[in-house]
């Protein structure tokens, strides 16, 4: 037996350092080095179950070139699921490895076991640390309820030891593996407890050289710690191919997956999900449900056409306006930045003259979505001054641009694609910035705007919005 071996490691970043440290020289965070057991036993470890990272691959590959390279095209796996496959840029990688964050009750667990039944022409093993048979039994029964014939393909293992799971997956050749969750496995090799850093890294280590060595796609559940990143080291998000985030605000039915780094496409794609008593829905046009029922026009409600991705979609913004009762005025917003939101309310108070300083003001986006495009600005602008003046936007308009410092009104990207969307959904006119129109002829066959029978109102400022909306 050799001697106990330890180490101290950053939980934040998995710095790795021989002694203690106050300040992490990686990611300069203080007071986040724990004390780790890595001593490795040295008993003869089969090939890829010792992947640590502490032992470099013997393999030795000499260099060619690019052009030697003989490709093979890809063959992705589709998934039943649309949302699932876009959002991975076109199905499933061989020798992929995933990670799937995000916060407990979510339903990263749903969304993987509902995958895994659905696919009844492969063999999938599921591996839960978490649940025990009988409770994923149960939950499957609920996703559909003949779970025993969908389900054929589909295989149930609660194990935590990789060394137990990779017996048995020697045994079964499963086509796609899925682990719930990273945190929960343990590697014999290494003796700090589940959920380490140095834990969490051998465990990744070692399904990711039998990913690549076996060409199964794998996933990985993470949990998510309280600011939102997935628990253990940021070498974690390094280490696999994939990484997405399953979102939502969890009193809302609305699931988001998106894609936030993917080394087989692009990170910025998204899928919706509904998250019903049996499961999760795929929502393929998630305008018409994010726009919420309204028989008339009521002020400080807008509409604004944003892209997440390559997909449209219009969403709701609502705005209140209202005279703070007390001192320091409140602002807040849902699914928005903040920052932003300070920033719009500045602009507004300088450059149109509207004295905000001393009212609350509260912005939420429908559906509990989170948006990041600037694109929704002139509509949040408009459906604060709308709250505030108390004068409805028309039932019929939507907005897509950005608002700079000066009050001036930004082009964004892909705008035929949003003005499309909202034709398509029975809009009547669309704000958009001129800086949209092309100047000269040249641009002129690629952005047509005389194509759509949708009003497109451009305009370069804010006040000028302003003054067509409200008088
Ligand atoms: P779960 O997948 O266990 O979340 P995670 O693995 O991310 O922690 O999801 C749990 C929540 O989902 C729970 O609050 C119940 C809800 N749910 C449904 O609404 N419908 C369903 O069909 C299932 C299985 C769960
Ligand atoms: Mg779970």
């Amino acid at each position: 037996m050799a001697k106990t071996k330890t180490s101290y490691f950053c939980q934040s970043c998995g710095y790795e350092s021989p002694k203690w440290l106050g300040k992490c020289p990686s990611c300069q965070e203080w007071n986040t080095f724990v004390e780790e057991i890595i001593e490795k036993s040295n008993g003869s470890i089969p090939d890829w179950k010792a992947a640590s990272t502490s032992t470099s691959m013997q393999r030795s590959n000499k260099p060619v070139l690019v052009s030697d390279v003989v490709f093979e095209e890809d063959h992705r796996m589709l998934t039943p699921d649309k949302e699932f496959n876009r959002v991975l840029g076109g199905g499933i990688v061989p020798g992929s490895l995933v990670l799937i964050g995000g916060e407990p009750g979510i339903g990263k667990s749903t969304l993987m076991l509902q995958l895994a039944m659905n696919m009844p022409a492969l063999k999938v093993l599921y591996v839960s640390g978490e649940e025990s048979d009988r409770q994923i039994k149960m939950r499957a029964e609920r996703l559909s309820p003949n779970a025993g014939k969908a389900g054929g393909g589909c295989f149930i293992l609660t194990e935590t030891s990789t060394q137990n799971i990779f017996k048995q997956i020697e045994q079964l050749q499963p086509d796609l593996v899925v682990v719930d969750s990273i945190q929960t496995l343990y590697s014999s090799h290494i003796e700090s407890t589940p959920g380490s850093v140095s834990q969490v890294r051998e465990c990744t280590a070692e399904l990711l050289k039998f990913a690549k060595e076996t060409a199964t796609p794998v996933f990985l559940i993470g949990h998510i710690t309280k600011d939102g990143m997935i628990a253990g080291p940021k070498i974690l998000e390094h280490m696999v191919d994939t990484v997405l985030q399953f979102e939502g605000d969890r009193h809302h039915v609305y699931r988001i997956l998106r894609a936030i780094k993917n080394r087989f496409g692009s990170a910025s794609e998204l899928g919706i999900y509904e998250m019903l008593g049996e499961g999760l829905r795929e929502v393929s046009n998630p305008s018409e449900i994010l726009l919420s029922q309204r028989e008339e026009p009521i002020s400080g409600v807008t509409i604004s056409a944003t892209l997440e991705g390559v997909r449209p979609m219009l969403i709701e913004t609502q705005a209140l306006v209202s005279t703070s009762a007390y001192g320091t005025p409140q602002r807040s917003a849902t699914g928005f930045d903040t920052k932003r939101m300070n920033m719009l309310l500045a602009v507004l108070e300088k450059r149109c003259g509207f004295r905000l300083g001393t009212q609350d003001v509260f912005l939420n986006i429908t559906g509990g979505i989170r948006v990041e495009d600037p694109a929704i600005d002139l509509g949040l602008a408009a459906a604060i001054i709308s709250s505030h003046q108390d004068i409805p936007v028309p039932f019929k308009t939507c907005f897509a641009a950005e608002l700079g410092l000066s009050g001036e009104i930004r082009a964004v990207n892909k705008i035929e694609q949003r003005i499309a969307e909202a034709q398509k959904l029975g809009f009547e006119e669309i704000y958009i910035s001129k800086y949209n129109i092309p100047s000269a002829a040249k641009d002129k066959k690629m952005l047509d705007f005389s194509r759509f029978s949708i009003k497109v109102i451009p305009v370069a400022r804010i006040e000028e919005a302003f003054n067509l909306l409200f008088g």
